[in-house]
């Protein structure tokens, strides 16, 4: 059973959570290590671990400086743990914590072939299919209000 936390830029797993986003997102789609990194300062970032070693990632930014909307971006699970119940435990984290600071909106950029994994959270698909990194990506939504 893997622990959600909550971790900042300082926490020596960050340097963990960046490895783990250049292995599952970045390197697949030959982007440079270290290359999606300019919203990290600003997110709040939940990493799932197995005992010592970090499994899983996803980030919360938020997009206003009242914290209306906010962006779910950057997640990603170790190759070995996916279809575990790992990315759920993420999701379920980011959303408590996203209703505890009155969110109201949340928003992502999918990747087109996981947009299901996020409707099963209450997401909905909106928009047109564009491309981003070179695939397609469907933009979805979520309104924390009616949760
Ligand atoms: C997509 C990803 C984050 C899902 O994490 P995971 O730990 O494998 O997912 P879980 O095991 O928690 O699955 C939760 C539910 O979503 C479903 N699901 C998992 N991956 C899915 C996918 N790629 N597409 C559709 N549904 C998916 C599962 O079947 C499960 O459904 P259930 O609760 O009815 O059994 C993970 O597979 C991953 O890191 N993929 C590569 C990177 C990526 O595409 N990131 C998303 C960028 S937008």
């Amino acid at each position: 059973m893997s622990e959600i936390l909550r971790i900042n830029l300082s926490d020596p797993l960050y340097q963990k959570e960046r490895e783990l986003r250049n292995n599952i997102l970045l390197r697949p789609l030959g982007i440079p290590d270290f290359g999606w990194e300019m919203y990290d300062h600003k997110a709040w970032h939940f990493v799932a671990m197995e005992g010592a070693v970090l499994i899983g990632c996803v980030l919360l930014v938020p997009l206003d400086a009242k914290l209306a909307r906010a962006q779910l971006m950057q997640m990603a699970v170790d190759t070995n743990y996916q279809g575990k119940g790992v990315g759920k435990a993420l999701i379920q984290a980011l959303l408590s914590f996203a209703r505890s600071k009155k969110i109201k909106e949340i928003e992502i950029h999918s990747r087109a072939k996981v947009s299901t994994f996020y409707e099963s959270f209450g997401f909905h698909i909106y928009g047109e299919e564009f491309e981003e990194v070179g695939i397609r990506h469907q933009l979805l939504k979520m309104s924390l209000l009616s949760n």
